[in-house]
């Protein structure tokens, strides 16, 4: 492609392994993006880990990085990823305080264009639980209500596969596009498969600006194929998959990256 994107990625940087900025940027490069990161913690590792020691970026040191880019004119970017996946929690889990919940249903999410919510962080957002396909789609409509065109659930856990809900609105008067897309659950615990799953969402919309559905199968295959990798590399370590120290292995799966393979489907509804 000619036109290359430029991305701000606010997000975590961990000095050891592979999540926020560390799972996104060097896909995001791979795609062919000029990516310019802002790490908004600085961390040993990933909280997969025992313990984690380090920094957290505070509203005054990330503002003073923007005036900076500001002064000198270098605040063009095509995209900014860290509106696009809104990071509060998981499992039933709320990383963020609960009293912030509101500030990211009125003021996060409606500027956003594409929004990529786990199952639980959708739940949060439209107030309704999702226990069905039925369900999550009703959720992204009102989702696109809040703003963005595109949502994607990242993971919903509803039956024997995993599922990735797509929905598309390309216009106020029609319906929205809506899909999805099954894969089978591996059994191990993944660390930064989200991060890396909106990069690479946000890298292969750029590319498809009006398949969503592409998109994410691109994404998914990528994702599949960094996971088999990751599995194949631990279990010739002799590394039980069920511990959760388990890192992405990104750089090895680079050519899978560029040029993915696509197995899983995207299906209408
Ligand atoms: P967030 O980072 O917002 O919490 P999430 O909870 O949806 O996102 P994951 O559960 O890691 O993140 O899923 C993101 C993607 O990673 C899924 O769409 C799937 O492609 C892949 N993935 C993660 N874990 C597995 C797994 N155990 N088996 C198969 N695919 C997985
Ligand atoms: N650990 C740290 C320090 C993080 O910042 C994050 C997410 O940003 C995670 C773990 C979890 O990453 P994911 O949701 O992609 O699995
Ligand atoms: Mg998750
Ligand atoms: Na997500
Ligand atoms: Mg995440």
């Amino acid at each position: 492609s000619s036109e290359s994107g430029r991305v701000l990625s606010i997000q975590s940087h961990t000095v050891q392994g592979y999540v926020g900025n560390k799972s996104a940027v060097f896909p995001l490069q791979l795609l062919g993006f000029d990516v310019d990161p802002i790490n908004s913690v600085q961390f040993s590792n990933h909280t997969g880990y025992p313990t984690w020691k380090g920094q957290v970026l505070d509203g005054e040191q990330l503002w003073s990085l923007i005036e900076g880019l500001e002064a000198n004119n270098l605040l063009f970017y095509t995209h900014l990823l860290t509106v696009c996946d809104p990071v509060m929690g998981d499992e039933g889990k709320l990383y963020i305080k609960p009293e912030l919940v509101p500030l990211y249903k009125d003021k996060v999410v409606p500027l956003a264009s594409m929004l990529t919510p786990n199952q639980f962080e959708a739940e949060l957002l439209t107030g309704c639980s999702i226990h069905s396909e039925a369900d999550a789609l009703e959720a992204c409509k009102k989702l696109h209500g809040a703003g963005p065109s595109k949502v994607v659930i990242t993971s919903l856990d509803i039956n024997s596969d995993l599922l990735l809900i797509g929905s598309h609105l390309e216009n106020e008067e029609d319906a929205p596009k809506q899909f999805l897309i099954s894969m089978p659950k591996i059994p191990a615990y993944f660390t930064g498969t989200g991060d890396l799953m909106a990069a690479l969402l946000l890298g292969w919309s750029y590319k498809y600006p009006n398949s969503l559905e592409t998109a994410a199968e691109l994404a998914v295959a990528s994702l599949q194929a960094v996971l088999e990798r990751t599995l194949l590399d631990y279990n010739a370590a002799k590394v039980q998959p069920e511990v959760k120290q388990l890192e992405l292995r990104l750089i090895q799966s680079q050519e899978q990256i560029k040029h993915p393979i696509v197995e899983f489907h995207a299906k209408r509804f």
